[in-house]
């Protein structure tokens, strides 16, 4: 796992951008998993700019967002779909075909993601975020980890953590549809960006408590290639 420090928010956003350019460069058929929420903005800034000076091409690129809300249409404004397109998917020269965001509530839905992503050689780069209470993708604190895309209920921490985007908690989801850990520790490469106060401990227990579903994020300390990019503030509790 490394782990590295940014003084600005945007600043370890942006490192993630030129590790996904960089990936995309190395191998033009690239398959990437993609994150929604604040966090990834600027690295989806980023990656728009150099394709527009003509630095990256996405006309081969294949992505896999890792979730999407259960019970909110694709062109609600607040799913996950409609995030994707706005920062990223409309943008640039991406294949509508070759974007995929998981969707549905039925396990066959989630199986059909799964092989989709098997099908698709999987993923090369895959983007994180973390939650405050140590999730990645939708993969809430648990008793045990789970494997592949499934059908997830929030909990209460993300529901008011996403709150932000909605008029109030009343109208999160409560549902989610996210892939899994497995999915996820498949990926070749993983970067997960934290930025803000308010993901110190996650960040401290993810690198350096124990290895355990009540900190979904603490799995990466066994994936073989992890890159960990963070703020000041997200990193406060690390220089301890
Ligand atoms: C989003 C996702 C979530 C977010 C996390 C942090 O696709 O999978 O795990 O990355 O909730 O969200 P922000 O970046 O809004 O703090």
């Amino acid at each position: 796992m490394e782990f590295h420090v940014y003084e600005s928010a945007r600043a370890a956003c942006e490192a993630a951008g030129v590790l996904i350019a960089a990936q995309i460069t190395r191998k033009g058929d690239s398959v990437l998993g993609l994150a929604t929420g604040s966090t990834p903005i600027p690295a989806y800034e980023m990656l728009v700019q150099w394709w527009e000076r003509g630095v990256i091409d996405f006309d081969k690129i294949r992505t896999f967002n890792l979730d999407e809300y259960v019970g909110i249409d694709q062109k609600n404004p607040m799913s996950y779909h409609a995030f994707m397109q706005e920062h990223l998917f409309s943008k640039v020269n991406l294949r509508p075909e070759n974007t995929n965001l998981p969707s549905g509530r039925s396990v066959t839905a989630c199986t059909a993601y799964d092989e989709k992503i098997r099908a698709a050689g999987g993923i090369d780069i895959q983007l994180l975020g973390i939650g405050r209470n140590g999730h990645i993708g939708f993969n809430e604190p648990a008793d045990e980890f789970t494997y592949g895309t499934h059908i997830v209920t929030l909990a209460q921490d993300t529901i008011e953590a996403n709150a932000r985007f909605f008029r109030s908690a009343d109208e999160v989801p409560r549902q989610a549809i996210s892939m899994g850990i497995g999915n996820i520790m498949a990926a070749r490469c993983v970067v997960l960006v934290a930025t803000g106060e308010n993901k110190a401990q996650a960040v401290y227990d993810t690198i350096c408590g124990p290895i355990t579903p009540h900190v979904p994020a603490s799995i990466l300390q066994l994936h073989p290639c992890c890159v960990i990019l963070a703020d000041r503030d997200a990193s406060k509790l690390m220089r301890k």
